[in-house]
Parts: structure tokens; sequence; C-alpha cells
């Protein structure tokens, strides 16, 4: 049975757009059947329209708490039997409400090697504290910020020179790699979850 996945973002969207080609192109064998989104003005959902792919855009401070919210989102996500959700660029911490039924089937990308440098502005932290290696890291999500358990992770390494945006600019074509291979793993049924470790079958 294809996998059904729901992309959330809240910016440019360039990780919906490598996941979408990939799928697009056959080489991840699973259907992205929702984008959702927090931001009206955010480039993520045009990427969406372009491949055909329905969108959900939601107005936070028209709810009274994070939970309301996502209790909309699940039963979106319900409507639609979605699977797995990827969050690549979803600025916004989550709630039990959607934590707890899609635990093991909800994956984060994070612009860092975790778990340095969790949470927001990773990129700078990371520069701030002078590594010469970060990278991009996917990983399960679960209560806690950039805290689940890692399916992989991709070096990148840091230049003389470099800038918060020439950094970002590699640590991104990186991830656009990255992510797509875990999404087809999970497509094809080899990520197995066990505790805090994770294995790939046939890696
Ligand atoms: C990505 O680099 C992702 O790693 C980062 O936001 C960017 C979204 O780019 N996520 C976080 O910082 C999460 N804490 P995109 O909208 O072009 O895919």
């Amino acid at each position: 049975m294809t996998v059904r996945i729901a992309v959330f973002a809240s910016g440019s969207g360039s990780n919906l757009q490598a996941l979408a080609e990939a799928v697009r192109d056959g080489r991840i064998p699973a259907s992205i059947d929702l984008v959702v989104c927090d931001k009206p003005s955010a480039y993520v959902l045009e990427r969406a329209r372009a491949f055909g792919i329905d969108t959900y855009l939601f107005h936070p401070k028209e709810y009274s708490s994070r939970e309301a919210y996502e209790e909309q989102i699940l039963g979106e996500l319900s409507k639609r039997g979605i699977d797995w959700i990827v969050m690549a660029g979803y600025m916004r911490l989550l709630t039990r409400v959607l934590v707890e039924p899609y635990y093991g089937r909800m994956i984060n990308i994070h612009p860092a090697l975790l778990p340095a440098f969790p949470g927001i502005h990773a990129v700078k932290q990371a520069l701030d504290y002078g590594v010469r290696v970060t990278g991009a890291t996917v990983h399960f999500v679960d209560g806690g910020t950039d805290t689940g358990p890692i399916l992989a992770q991709q070096t990148v390494e840091v230049l003389p020179g470099d800038t918060e945006e020439t950094l970002s600019a590699r640590i991104q074509a990186a991830e656009h790699e990255l992510l797509p291979r875990v999404v087809r793993w999970i497509s094809e049924g080899r990520v197995k979850l066990d505790g805090r470790r994770v294995t790939i079958e046939n890696e």
C-alpha cells in the first residue's frame, strides 16, 4: 500500500519541493497528500499548488490553544488517511494531540547535527559556537524540542568566512538529499524504531 504523507511547513518549502520532485520522478513510492501550513504568505503554499498537492492553511491566532488547532489538523489528517507526517521547516512546537497518535510516524528535519544546537537559529548557534563541522539531522518527533530518535545525519563543513546565509545554503543542499532518502526508506517500510535506536533494513 502506498504510504500517504502530510508535510508541515511554515516557510519557503524547498524541502517540500525536493520531496515532491522525488515522488514525481518515482524515486519515492509514496504520495504527498497534504501540506499543512500556519502562514498565509509562505511560499510553500505555491510550491504545493504547483504539484497539485492539497493545502490546509490555519491561523493559530483564531484558536484558544495549540491543542485546539492541532485537534483540527488531526481531523484533516484522519480524513485523508495520512500515515506519516514530515515536518520540513514547521516552526511551531507540538502538543500531545499530534505527538501521541503519530509517535513513530512523524519525523522532522533540523539544520544541525543533533543533539548539538536544537531549537531555533541552529545555523547561527553553530557558527557562534565555532564548530568546524555541522550538518542536518532527520529525527522522530517526540514531546521535546528536537530530542527524538535519530534516523539519519549528514555532515557539512564550516568554511572560513561562512555567514549564516552561506552555511545555511550548503546545509539546505544537504537536506534536499537527506530528507528524500529517509522518506524513501519509510515508504519502503524499512525503518524500525526500538527505544532510541533506529534501524534501516538493507541499508
Ligand atoms: C530547513 O533548513 C529546516 O532544516 C529548518 O527550516 C528550513 C526550512 O526550509 N528547520 C528548522 O529550523 C526547524 N527548527 P524550507 O522551507 O525551504 O524547506
